[in-house]
């Protein structure tokens, strides 16, 4: 047999037997990234493109509303949760699993989303099966992001919008956001950075999916916005109430490792999602 004839034989045998096409078997997880205050969707483009590499082909990356200067201004993170829990549904609805990734702020935004979206054992609907705070916030129900600083100052990197303080902005992003990128890789990014409403900074999480769902931590060593201490204490936090035993990694990166390391964050959630 010629050996175009074999590999077409051998690729649609699969189909005549009715299972899935092979290159979605095994089929992967839906990873969905959500990004953090001051940013776009675009923070995770470089860790979308290093997992589409490594075969993930459902990568979904919502859109805050709450970093888009608006009058009323967003009051509230729940805004930016119905827009995560919209993706979710879709998901959910298509029967996929999901991995949920958050980042900075986006982990209150993704906790919060996951609440009533949590995979069911032994299910074989769709639903969340795993969540990965990558330098994030990990807020109890019943706090918020400014109460999560404790009884210190908030970082003095917060400063109000000019003209409106229903937004903060980010004094000197360079550093505080991209202190391990090139001066081209910043000067790619900074056009990125937004402002984002305030009333999100003060508007309790609602849902701790630490205690239905298997999470992961994956910790950034040189970041000046959420420093290796914080990214500790919010993980220490919830070990005691955690259902799970966390998997954790650690990258030598800045606060936009997505963007600086985007290679070793995919492959953290890889790690992640094939659990
Ligand atoms: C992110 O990716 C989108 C779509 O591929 C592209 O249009 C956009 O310019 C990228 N943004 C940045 C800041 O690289």
């Amino acid at each position: 047999m010629h050996l175009f004839t074999t590999l077409t034989h051998f690729l649609l045998l699969p189909l005549a037997l009715g299972l899935p096409a092979l290159e979605s078997y095994p089929k992967k997880p839906a990873i969905v990234l959500v990004h953090g205050a001051w940013v776009t969707r675009a923070f995770w483009n470089v860790t979308t493109s290093a997992l589409r590499s490594s075969g993930y082909r459902d990568i979904v990356t919502p859109e805050f509303i709450s970093n888009h200067i608006i009058e009323p201004p967003t009051a509230t993170h729940r805004d930016d949760v119905a827009l995560v829990q919209k993706e979710l549904k879709k998901l959910v609805d298509a029967g996929r699993d999901i991995v949920v990734v958050m980042h900075s702020y986006g982990g209150l935004v993704g906790s919060d989303s996951i609440e009533g979206f949590v995979k069911k054992a032994g299910s074989s609907k769709g639903g969340v099966v795993a969540a990965v705070y990558h330098t994030a916030f990990i807020v109890e129900p019943g706090n918020n992001v400014l109460g999560s600083f404790g009884d210190g100052p908030s970082p003095d990197f917060i400063v109000p919008h000019p003209g409106n303080d229903a937004y903060f902005d980010v004094q000197n992003p360079r550093d505080v956001f991209f202190n391990d990128l090139s001066d081209a890789d910043a000067a790619h990014w900074l056009p990125d950075i937004r402002s984002a409403a305030a009333g999100t900074f003060t508007s309790n999480a609602q849902y701790a999916p630490w205690k239905d769902v298997p999470c992961a931590y994956l910790f950034a060593t040189v970041d000046n916005a959420i420093p290796p201490a914080a990214q500790h204490a919010f993980f220490d936090n919830v070990q005691a109430e955690s259902k799970f035993a966390w998997v954790t990694g650690e990258v030598k990166g800045g606060h936009a490792s997505a963007i600086s390391h985007a290679g070793d964050v995919a492959s953290f959630i890889d790690t992640v999602a094939r659990k």
